[in-house]
């Protein structure tokens, strides 16, 4: 839930930051500046500040940095979301919040599920380093053992999770990944004092979706124990209900039939056997959901679940729903293998293409399962079964259709045509079809060099100007926001210009628009930074100088590696020269 600008702008404004924080922390006021202890780390002098002097109000600790505005002090104190902090504020100035904006909250879903699939991508490339690697030796083994090739191993990029259970965690803590990231994407249990790998000593199975992107992770153990397979829990981008094992490579034989089993072996041995047509549903019973994804690549599926009761009962399950979705369904035997991998492995590749060709309609298949449990040497038990299938068949629309399945069951178990008929006219019944779901869209993604030197020179530009806006003017002369190519300063960057081309800086204003609690520490660093009170005028000037011809240059370079346009390229190489003898304090050099 999200709300308009101006309403948060009015809660904060409403909030005078120092009466706020006052009721939980004790300030002292020296200057025009409120001091007081930290409440976010111990300490013993007081290097806590908080501001409310015009538009800037703030706090900023200057010994663990963090800082922010009222909304986030109470965010972090609290401990709660932003819309709990919100609604905290807005009761206290006694406004009341509209209806939520929904568009806004869709936008920062979508860069949350982003930065998971971005740590679940990390993850699996290190889950196939780690197979191929020394520590992967058995799991290696494993694999090989149960027949597969290394090419149906990466291509499936199979991988192994190691035996120490924060081997991950630590791998993409050093990658630089934070723990809120890390927590929402389910591979992890974080807690205060230490966090834990869901996944350790597994043969890993990424779960793809149809952008080929590693939405979560199927692991199984390696021999026996509890449990045998072990999932991704549902998160950002994932969702069970929805998911096909190996869609992202079936999906390619549009039109063609799909073969539907059970597990992750199933997939991987069909695919190694030339069947790259089959998915799988993850464990989980089939959903309404998945029926309406498969009939978006094709008309037909055959289903090729376990042979032991509880697949022909799971196949039994399956089937109205495929067919509420508009597909053609028929049902392998596989008897006396018990799924696809082991026939594959015992009879080959042929033999199951015969099983293919021999598939069951599910209609009749359906009706030898409802055969199963009566005994038609009785009278009345066959008089039951009769109707039964009867009712079965008075559930088509088409009537043509509903006629060619009445010949064929009438065939297949001796009863009479025309009373099968007559029946199952009388009983014909309207039919629900279910509606297919709409994907999501998803967000395309921004990418931004990285570069330390670069973001400090950044920093400490945007920290200047925040201290002397009147220096805005001889900035603007070269540089624009659209310099600032990094992230967040890209943001931070267009609304602190637009404020000082206002004459009016809020830095309460710059911090409610970035969503990372990191990046609105980092206004308020910015509008506290202290280095340049202890700076000597001259170096001062030198190094501010300094800043603006690395972000300029950098920008130039930029636009440069992507110009086509041969006056734009011209343009650009005259600014770089201009560059060299810069001085943006107007200084001869
Ligand atoms: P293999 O023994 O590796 O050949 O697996 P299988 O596919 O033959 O196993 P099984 O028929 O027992 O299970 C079919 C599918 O159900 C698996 O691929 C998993 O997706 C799922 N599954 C099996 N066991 C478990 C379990 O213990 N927990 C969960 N969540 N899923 C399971
Ligand atoms: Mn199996």
């Amino acid at each position: 839930m999200f709300y308009p600008q101006e309403v948060i702008d009015q809660v904060i404004e409403s909030n005078n930051i120092v009466e706020v924080i006052g009721t939980y922390v004790n300030l002292t006021k020296k200057g025009s500046t409120y001091f007081g202890l930290c409440p976010f780390h111990n300490e013993k002098t007081g290097s806590f500040s908080v501001t409310d002097n015009g538009d800037r109000q703030m706090y900023y600790c200057f010994g663990c940095h963090k800082g922010g505005n009222v909304l986030t002090f109470v965010m972090q104190y609290e401990n709660c979301s932003y819309i709990d902090a919100l609604k905290t504020l807005a009761d206290r100035a006694g406004i009341s919040l509209p209806q939520p904006d929904f568009s806004r909250e869709e936008s920062i879903k979508a860069k949350k599920r982003e930065a998971v699939l971005e740590v679940n991508k990390e993850a699996a490339k290190y889950f196939y380093h780690l197979l191929k690697s020394d520590r992967g030796k058995t799991a290696y083994a494993y694999l090989k053992n149960r027949g597969l090739s290394d090419e149906t191993i990466t291509s499936f990029g199979l991988g192994y999770s190691d035996k120490y259970r924060d081997d991950l965690y630590k791998y993409l803590k050093a990658k630089g990944f934070d723990d809120e990231v890390l927590r929402e994407s389910g591979l992890f249990r974080i807690r205060e004092t230490d966090a834990q790998d869901y996944f350790w000593n597994r043969v890993m199975f990424p779960i793809m979706d149809t952008r080929n992107k590693v939405i979560a992770f199927g692991g199984r153990v390696m021999g026996t124990g509890e449990p045998k397979y072990l999932n991704s829990p549902e998160s950002i981008c994932f969702n069970k209900r929805n998911t096909l094992y190996g869609l992202h490579v079936a999906k390619k034989n549009k039109g063609g039939e799909l073969i539907l089993c059970e597990g992750y072996m199933d997939v991987v041995s069909l695919h190694q056997a030339g069947f790259t047509n089959a998915v799988a549903s993850l464990g989980t019973a089939l959903t309404d959901g998945h029926a309406a994804i498969l009939k978006r690549y094709t008309s037909n599926v055959v289903i090729s679940y376990d042979s032991d009761t509880a697949g022909k009962d799971a196949a039994l399950r399956a089937i109205p729903k495929l067919r509420a979705a508009g597909l053609s369904v028929k049902v392998v035997n596989m008897k006396p293998y018990k799924d696809p991998d082991e026939l594959i492995k015992a009879k080959g590749a042929d033999y199951y293409r015969e099983c293919l060709k021999n598939a069951q309609n599910s209609l009749i298949f359906e009706i030898y399962c409802l055969a199963e449990g009566f005994h038609l040497d009785d009278p009345d038990e066959k008089t039951k079964f009769y109707n039964e299938v009867a009712n079965k068949l008075s559930y088509f629309t088409d009537s043509m259709e509903q006629d060619n399945y009445i010949q064929a069951v009438s065939k297949e178990f001796n009863i009479d045509y025309s009373m099968l008929r007559e029946k199952a006219r009388r009983l014909t019944l309207g039919n629900n079809n279910i509606k297919p779901i709409v994907p999501r869209e998803q967000m395309p993604k921004k990418t931004a060099e990285k570069s330390d030197a670069l973001s400090m020179c950044m920093k400490m530009l945007l920290a200047y100007m925040a201290k002397e806006p009147s220096f805005y003017d001889n900035v603007s002369k070269i540089i624009s926001e659209s310099d600032f190519l990094l992230s967040p300063y890209d943001i931070i960057s267009r609304i602190l210009f637009e404020q000082l081309r206002e004459g009016r800086l809020q830095p309460g204003n710059i911090i409610n628009a970035l969503e990372e609690p990191e990046s609105q520490e980092l206004v308020a660093e910015i509008f506290n930074y202290g280095l340049f009170d202890r700076m000597e005028e001259s170096d001062l000037e030198r190094t501010v100088n300094d800043c603006v011809i690395r972000i300029k240059r950098n920008s130039i370079e930029y636009q440069l590696s992507s110009e086509t346009d041969l006056s734009r390229i011209i343009a650009l190489k005259r600014e770089q020269e201009r560059l060299q003898k810069f001085n943006v304090f107007g200084r001869n050099n």
